[in-house]
């Protein structure tokens, strides 16, 4: 394979933590990378919303763009490196005008390939340019590379983890220490996890994001977002957390995409999942990926997830494999040969679930439960009741109002469809206080 002696002249758009850091392990590792590729990195350009910002990392000698675009189009280029963040605007408009430049692109936005990954990876294929996105999914761990190389001779079943490191330490911030979701949610963002809007973490949009770039790579699919399910963790109480602990469980935001009957489900939500399994035991802003395949057998991925240092990591993966010079197609596959992703329905997903229900505590109530359930040919494993504490309603101070009983209850396998309808009409026979909560219990 032959590589091309001169440098490779990059541009940086977005000069945040990432971007600062990207810099600064080019500078530090720049004879390392000479001796390893026979060629020079060079940084020719950056280009980030403020100039004059106090950065921990020298741009003596870049060129200063203040359009990102610009910098993107620019020939004193050869890759453009985009960190800016967004499926649209500046970073849109920054990356499709690089690969119609004819330039090499790596980024960090899942946003931006989740909605239109299948687009940019034509343009990429058309101006046969590499099109790398290692930092897109969770952080620091390398499960794009994985996937898209090291597990080529796989045929992969199912993908899930946990993809979203601000809800991961929300979640264990409640269950360790008994913190409150605002709490835990306003450390995260200190610490610099969370997304610059965090609804888009909580939401499970990022972790959605994620997993349409991941369900494309392992099922040769066109990357369809809409075609993920996405619940966030909003509703998840502490009095969620400690019952699911009791019962041996944790709660963890997971996205999951799994082949059935030739369908592919996908989706993030919180789910139950056992103690003592790899994603039940991985807590703080870490991230895990667990991909099983038919010859690897199953492989279990765990790291930092987000932060400045992991994330730049990544992308230097991608900027030393552009100035290699043997890239893949984005999604392994030609864009034009991916397959539509085929969406399988959640109603008919089976699997066990976890419900708390806030009971008003009068004669006749758990019967008429029950009797919804049997209906709906909704068989019960086990089922605890209790008063309810204060922090377990949504609402504490009506829940001690209405005299109501916790009351959760644990399936055994079920159709989604039926539990949801049965759900739905103990709700409407005034039995229970608010809605009911209904988690998915994972098989793992
Ligand atoms: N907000 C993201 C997270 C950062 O918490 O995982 C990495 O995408």
């Amino acid at each position: 394979m032959s590589v091309p002696s001169a440098s490779l002249r990059i541009g940086i758009a977005g000069l945040g933590t990432v971007g600062s850091a990207v810099l600064a392990n080019l500078q530090h590792n720049a004879e390392r990378f000479h001796a390893v590729l026979g060629r020079r990195i060079e940084v020719t350009g950056v280009s980030a919303r403020s100039r004059t910002k106090k950065r921990n990392v020298s741009l003596d000698g870049i060129a200063w763009f203040d359009d990102p675009v610009e910098l993107a189009a620019s020939p004193t280029i050869d890759a453009f490196v985009e960190l800016i963040g967004g499926a649209e605007g500046p970073a849109r408009k920054a990356v499709e005008t690089a690969l119609a430049a004819g330039k090499h692109v790596v980024t960090a936005n899942k946003a931006l390939l989740a909605y239109h990954g299948l687009s940019l990876a034509k343009m990429a294929e058309a101006e046969n340019v590499a099109l790398l996105f290692e930092a897109s999914v969770a952080g620091g761990i390398p499960v794009i590379k994985t996937v898209r190389e090291a597990l080529i001779g796989n045929e992969i079943r199912r993908v899930y983890g946990i993809l979203n490191g601000t809800c991961n330490y929300i979640l264990t911030k409640m269950q360790e220490e008994g913190a409150s979701f605002d709490a835990a949610l306003a450390e995260a963002q200190e610490l610099g996890y969370a997304e610059a809007d965090p609804t888009f973490d909580i939401g499970g949009m990022d972790a959605a994001h994620k997993l349409a770039v991941l369900t494309s790579l392992a099922f040769g699919t066109r990357v369809a977002i809409e075609e993920i399910h996405c619940e966030g963790i909003e509703h998840i109480r502490r009095a969620d957390i400690e019952a699911a602990d009791e019962l041996g469980y944790r709660i963890k935001l997971l996205g999951v995409a799994q082949r059935i009957d030739g369908a592919i489900e996908a989706r993030v939500s919180p789910v139950l999942v056992p103690k003592d399994s790899a994603v039940g035991e991985v807590s703080g802003v870490t991230n895990a990926i667990e991909i099983e395949g038919d010859y690897v057998g199953d492989l279990l991925l765990v790291g930092p997830g987000a932060g400045a240092k992991p994330t730049a990591s990544s992308v230097i993966s991608d900027i030393v494999e552009v100035a290699r010079g043997d890239c893949l197609k984005p999604f392994i596959v030609p864009a034009a040969k991916l397959r539509p992703h085929k969406k399988a329905t959640l109603g008919a997903h089976r699997g066990a679930y976890y419900v708390r229900l806030l009971v008003h505590d009068r004669p006749g109530a758990m019967a008429s439960i029950a009797g919804r359930m049997a209906e709906h040919d909704v068989s019960l494993e086990s089922i605890v009741q209790r008063r309810p504490r204060k922090s377990d309603a949504a609402t504490p101070a009506k829940a001690a109002a209405n005299n109501t009983m916790q009351l959760v209850l644990i399936t055994h396998d079920t159709v989604e469809a039926s539990i949801r309808r049965a759900l739905k009409l103990i709700e409407q026979d005034g039995k229970i206080a608010g809605r009911a909560q209904m988690i998915r219990i994972e098989t793992l």
